[in-house]
């Protein structure tokens, strides 16, 4: 649970802004007018999806923009559109063809946009996992629970075990829901900082009674037979590699930069930079705390990249940085381009469907169950 700060050297940063790590985004306006002509042709059929994270260059094109749970809710009540169009990572894609209608077909750009922390969770090692702790106690006491970004697998393991999906914007529900069930333990897959932030910081719930399974050690994951009993959270060794850039340092230099500035971060981020932090929670939360925030206000962000430097030209009436001084880009989000947009439009209108998300009929059963757990949960905390 520790982090190793990097040597940072503050004069270098009296300048830094989020302009500084800016890629250029220059699609042709033919790229930009072919699009919207496609878009238009076909709007009877498509809809396009952007999460927050997503370039500009895209989101300009998205008919729904949200956070991961905001668009696995969307897509579970769209039953209009042939096709739903994904512009995000291949988890959100997986979530949304389990949770739309069976006629509908989920498209992702490009397949190679997935999530390294998604790739941290293999079914193989959460299944010998299960199985060590089976020998050590009672499984039936532990509620499995996945963050969103885990392959559909993932989710329906949990959702088999009695166990459910959360996102960065429920997680806490979801932790008092298993308990209200009568769990004595959660099993959280597979980031470790967003399962320790919820548990510590919004439960309440003592560090010695949350633990880290670290899977790469196998059996027990490096646990005691004791640390596994008095356990509450037994957290998967997976992380963000992008959030994790960002330092305990940081918020100390921002503020230090520009006085006043608050401090706003994704629960993604480690403990130790949580704790230095005003406030935490989902890109959907960031964005809206900061939209109604004061004019003048000053804000250092602790997220990906492309949704600061949003936030920044949507709030020119206040100051917005990023919160590390170096550019924390999600690259596999990247990879939608509009290039790859285009061509997906082009195939549907002549009919073809390329880069289509299938998740096979034992995995979708079971994660449905999981992702309905989580709706239901969330509605009633309202
Ligand atoms: P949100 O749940 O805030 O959309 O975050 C998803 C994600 O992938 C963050 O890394
Ligand atoms: Fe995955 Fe992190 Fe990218 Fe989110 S920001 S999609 S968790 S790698």
């Amino acid at each position: 649970m520790t982090t190793t700060d990097l040597p940072i050297i503050l004069p270098e940063l009296s300048e830094v802004t989020v302009e500084d790590f800016l890629s250029s985004e220059t699609t042709s306006q033919e790229i930009v007018q072919r699009i919207h002509t496609l878009k238009e042709k076909l709007r009877d059929k498509v809809v396009i999806l952007g999460h927050h994270y997503q370039r500009d260059d895209i989101i300009q094109f998205a008919d729904k923009t949200g956070d991961s749970f905001e668009l696995a809710r969307y897509a579970a009540n769209l039953s209009d559109r042939e096709f739903i169009i994904f512009c995000g990572v291949h988890f959100m894609a997986e979530t949304a063809d389990v949770l739309s209608g069976d006629k509908q077909k989920v498209i992702l750009p490009d397949l190679k946009a997935g999530c390294s922390m998604s790739d941290m969770a293999r079914t193989e090692q959460v299944l010998d996992a299960w199985e060590a702790l089976s020998e050590v106690t009672d499984t039936k006491k532990i509620c499995p629970i996945t963050y969103m970004n885990s392959s559909a697998a993932i989710k329906a393991f949990c959702g088999e075990h009695g166990g459910a999906v959360s996102t960065s914007s429920n997680n806490k529900f979801l932790f008092e829901w298993a308990f209200t069930q009568g769990f004595e333990k959660i099993f959280f897959f597979p980031d470790q900082h967003l399962g320790r932030n919820t548990a510590f910081y919004q439960m309440g719930i003592p560090l010695d009674e949350i633990v880290l399974f670290d899977q790469s050690q196998g059996g027990l994951g490096g646990l005691t037979k004791e640390e596994i009993a008095k356990a509450k959270i037994i957290l998967w060794r997976g992380h963000c590699s992008v959030h994790q850039h960002f330092q305990p340092s940081h918020p100390d230099i921002m503020r230090a930069l520009y006085p006043g500035t608050t401090v706003i971060v994704h629960p993604e981020c480690s403990f130790e930079v949580v704790k230095k932090a005003d406030l935490v929670g989902s890109t959907s939360f960031i964005c809206k705390t900061i939209a109604e925030a004061a004019p003048g206000t000053s804000w250092a962000v602790g997220t990906e990249h492309h949704l600061v430097n949003r936030l920044k030209k949507e709030n020119p009436d206040k100051f917005i940085t990023t919160l590390a001084p170096y550019a924390c880009e999600c690259a596999t989000m990247y990879r939608i381009s509009p290039e790859a947009l285009l061509g997906i439009l082009e195939d549907l209108d002549k009919g073809i469907v390329k880069n289509q998300i299938v998740v096979g009929d034992s995995d979708k059963k079971w994660a449905k169950v999981a992702l309905e757990r989580m709706l239901e949960v969330t509605k009633k905390a309202g």
